[in-house]
């Protein structure tokens, strides 16, 4: 069958509503509006503001969200239930999204229902909720395992019950592209409302899926964004978005260049790390090693990058290590305004290469350093800021504290500051200083490996972020957990004011 094409794709955002059942992931009424306000921001045209019958705070959260004057739909989830609905439209949204299981399996053994009483359930539902003047979305649940004359069967009833969208939930991500294509297609032959899909990403496929039921069709896609949702999440809407967008040729409302921005947004606050090598919003989507890359890219970016990294907000980035090459490293030194001649940029990058051979990370400050001290400048060893003195004291009955005393540009300076353990108050201690005295707050803390034993080997990772948002990661190693936390934390302090200084010569 010839599969029929829509230009614009509506983009329903879920990271609200199945988002937040990522496990581990709960988000409270504030929350949830301040990222109601960038999802309308970013130009999704409906939000799934959550499931107004859980809790009274998911109630106080979609409501507050209905009535913020955004111009996205504002949506909310009720089973077929009365209860549900009334939950739901008591939150004054724009739309109820109402759904039930139609699988063999699950109407058996999640719901305990026969198939006729699914269908009464679903049709009196749609009636319900429109006779109270609202619209409504209807999702046969697993409707990828449903037998195709009863899916038919039901979205047709939905129809004629008044829905006026009809969503295909792949529930358990068991779809295939082609298959997604054609069962799409097979619905869109029974009914005439517009058709949404819903993919999860239990094999890899969410993405992918979604794309393929808007190839057959489909003129909604249900996305969250860093792909969060159920289990393993759902289409993630930052890849979808830009697949529409450069690959299918279609349109969206969605202003591409606050896609990073969103990411990072809705990371920090569900506590979901996005992972290094995630696309579009990953930290490594954009970044170049190779000699091969890092020429490329930097004479004619499309030679290695199908996405250009501002139209998602993003900044390109260059990466010092084993295979690095001599073209890459001079751009970034350059851009650090830093300009060796060619047998000191030969020698930087025979010792990025050997500290990559050696397993180690070069990041952007031990790259400058090296310059630095390749070029006679200041030497690696250099400290800006260093640790003079530190006590910490803790116990059951005691309130963790710390002291510090430092040494910033030669003068001394004394913190104290009490936290959740040890660690957490020595942190909190040196970040007051720094903070105040050099604009430098950390980022990301990993406690990355620890060898066995009492007397283990503890290998603290830290980021830290300057006043302009520059990052730089450090590391330290040391069988005291405290001890290689501050080194860490020194090191990384130190690496930041380092490149600062070089930036501004
Ligand atoms: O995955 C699913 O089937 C759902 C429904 C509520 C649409 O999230
Ligand atoms: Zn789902």
């Amino acid at each position: 069958m010839k599969s029929r094409t829509v230009e614009y794709v509506n983009i329903f955002d879920t990271t609200l509503r199945d988002g937040e059942q990522t496990p581990g992931v709960s988000l409270t009424p504030e929350e949830k509006l301040e990222i109601a306000h960038q999802l309308d921001n970013l130009g999704v045209d409906v939000i799934e503001a959550g499931t107004p019958i859980t809790s009274e705070g998911e109630r106080k959260a979609v409501k507050e969200i209905a009535k913020a004057g955004l111009n996205a739909e504002i949506c909310a989830l009720a089973r077929t239930l009365r209860k549900d609905i009334d939950a739901a439209i008591e939150c004054d949204v724009d739309t109820v999204h109402t759904f039930i299981s139609t699988s063999d399996v699950q109407m058996k053994y999640a719901l305990s229902l026969k198939p006729t009483q699914v269908l009464s359930k679903a049709i009196n539902s749609i009636e319900y909720v429109k006779d109270h003047g609202l619209k409504c979305e209807f999702s046969p649940m697993d409707a990828t395992r449903t037998n195709l004359d009863f899916l038919r069967q039901i979205c047709k009833a939905a129809e004629e019950a008044g829905a006026d969208r009809l969503n295909i939930p792949d529930t358990v991500g068991i779809m295939t592209p082609p298959t997604m294509q054609k069962l799409i297609e097979e619905i869109k032959n029974v009914v005439k409302v517009p058709i949404s899909v819903h993919c999860h990403n239990d094999f890899g496929m969410a993405v992918a899926n979604s794309l393929a039921g808007v190839e057959g069709g489909a003129s909604q896609i249900h996305a969250a964004v860093n792909g969060l949702g159920e289990r393993a999440g759902n289409a993630a809407l930052e890849e979808v978005v830009l697949a529409l967008h450069l690959i299918h040729d279609r349109k969206t409302g969605i202003n591409t260049k606050m896609i990073y921005g969103t990411s990072q947004l809705v990371s920090r606050m569900t506590g979901i790390a996005v992972q290094v090598n995630k696309a579009i919003v990953g930290e490594n989507a954009f970044a170049h090693e190779s000699g091969i890359h890092t020429r490329g890219v930097t004479v004619v970016p499309l030679t290695f990058e199908p996405i250009k990294p501002e139209l998602v907000g993003r900044r390109r980035r260059l990466v010092a290590g084993k295979f690095a090459g001599k073209r890459g490293i001079k751009v970034e030194l350059e851009e650090s305004g830093i300009s060796p001649n060619e047998e000191q940029l030969k020698e930087v990058v025979k010792r990025a290469k050997d500290l990559g051979d050696k397993g180690k990370i070069v990041t952007d400050a031990d790259l400058l350093a090296i310059a630095r001290s390749v070029m006679g400048g200041v030497v690696e060893e250099e400290k800006i800021i260093d640790l003079i003195d530190l006590a910490v004291i803790t116990g059951i009955k005691v309130i963790p504290t710390a002291s510090v005393k430092i040494t910033l540009d030669g003068k001394e300076y004394v913190a104290a500051e009490t936290g959740v353990g040890p660690v957490d108050a020595v942190i909190k201690a040196i970040q007051k200083l720094t903070a105040s005295l050099a604009n430098i707050r950390l980022k990301e803390y990993r406690l990355e490996a620890i060898t066995g034993g009492s007397d283990a080997v503890a290998e603290v990772m830290i980021k830290v972020e300057d006043r302009d948002g520059n990052i730089v990661s450090a590391r330290a190693a040391r069988e005291d957990v405290v001890m290689a936390s501050v080194e860490a934390m020194i090191n990384g302090i130190n690496k930041s004011l380092i490149k600062r200084k070089t930036r501004i010569k």
